[in-house]
């Protein structure tokens, strides 16, 4: 079918209207109404949903990994709370199902590596398929180099927040490789790309983070997994709970563009955006989340 191009029908004849609704161009003309309905196929194809996908959130108990596990329940995913405890573990899935959303939940300690395997064969089992693996866990343990903890504070930083990403990943795969929109997104940290004095095992193993990402994405991409990485900067959780309000609020004010702390939903949302379908064709992104700190100069 085709029609008139509006400026024609609009100068034609004083007894036409066209009104332009949408993509569609209707045509009155006295009582008549008539739609004209281009032939241009729709442009935006593909989905920004979640809903009905399968995602396993490690560190889900708390700060970020708990706002992820909220977020993709709200967006109608199915989600695999895990975590040390069990009691926060629970919690979290009682939060999630009390506000209508599907979640399981799980003790893991991601350095545990038999337990790894259990816990993902078992979450597989239940939902079918794992869609998206979200490698939150963390501890961030600060230390000097010629400090006598120092070698027991880089094994536990390793292990925590870069080997454990690696054997979640190693027992996901084949799950993921059911999915038709597998995604694989490993929490950083602005650490990842930058550093902090006394920070270096932490540091060490965010910037290990960013490696493993961008080398599973070039790795996993002819299979369509894609693997992305989100570095956020200073968030209000857990982790940060113990600097003084006075001093996250000069130092926020300082450093980041936006001057202040963030949100664990703000990073929640950047992880989901990088497990929506639609997001297929990005893989080995390092995402800041950071309110502006790795911009900011003065
Ligand atoms: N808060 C920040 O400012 C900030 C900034 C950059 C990156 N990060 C990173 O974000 C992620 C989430 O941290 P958060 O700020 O939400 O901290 P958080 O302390 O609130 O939450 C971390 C969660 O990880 C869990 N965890 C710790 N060790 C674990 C283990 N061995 N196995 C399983 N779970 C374990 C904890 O129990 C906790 O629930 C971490 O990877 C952290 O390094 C945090």
């Amino acid at each position: 079918m085709s029609y008139a191009p509006f400026e024609y029908l609009t100068t034609a004849s004083k007894n036409v209207q066209c009104l332009q609704r949408g993509r569609a161009l209707y045509v009155r003309n006295g009582a008549t109404a008539t739609l004209y309905a281009p032939q241009m196929p729709r442009i935006s194809k593909l989905s920004r949903s979640v809903k009905d996908r399968v995602a396993l959130v490690t560190g889900a108990a708390a700060g970020m990994g708990r706002a992820t596990a909220h977020l993709f329940a709200d967006e109608g995913a199915k989600v695999v709370v895990t975590d040390v405890s069990d009691g926060p573990v629970s919690a979290v899935v009682d939060e999630i199902m009390a506000a209508g959303g599907t979640a399981i939940g799980f003790v893991l300690d991601v350095t545990d590596a038999d337990r790894i395997e259990h816990v993902v064969a078992e979450a597989a089992n239940h939902f079918g398929v794992i869609d998206h693996l979200i490698n939150n866990a963390g501890v961030s343990r600060f230390v000097a180099i010629d400090d006598p903890r120092y070698e027991a504070q880089w094994t536990e930083s390793f292990e925590v927040l870069l080997t454990a990403q690696t054997r979640t990943i190693r027992a996901a795969l084949p799950h993921l490789r059911q999915s038709d929109a597998a995604r694989i997104v490993n929490i950083a940290s602005t650490e990842g790309l930058g550093a902090t004095r006394y920070g270096s095992p932490y540091t060490a193993a965010k910037h290990g983070v960013i490696g493993l990402t961008k080398s599973l994405a070039v790795e996993l991409g002819r299979e369509g997994i894609t693997v992305n990485c989100v570095c956020p900067g200073p968030i209000n959780t857990a982790m940060t709970a113990e600097i003084d309000e006075q001093s996250k609020a000069t130092y926020a004010k300082r450093r980041t563009a936006l001057g202040r702390y963030g949100d664990p939903e703000e990073v929640a949302h950047a992880t989901l955006n990088f497990c929506l379908p639609a997001s297929r064709y990005m893989t080995g992104a390092v995402l800041p989340v950071d309110g502006g700190l790795l911009i900011k100069n003065a």
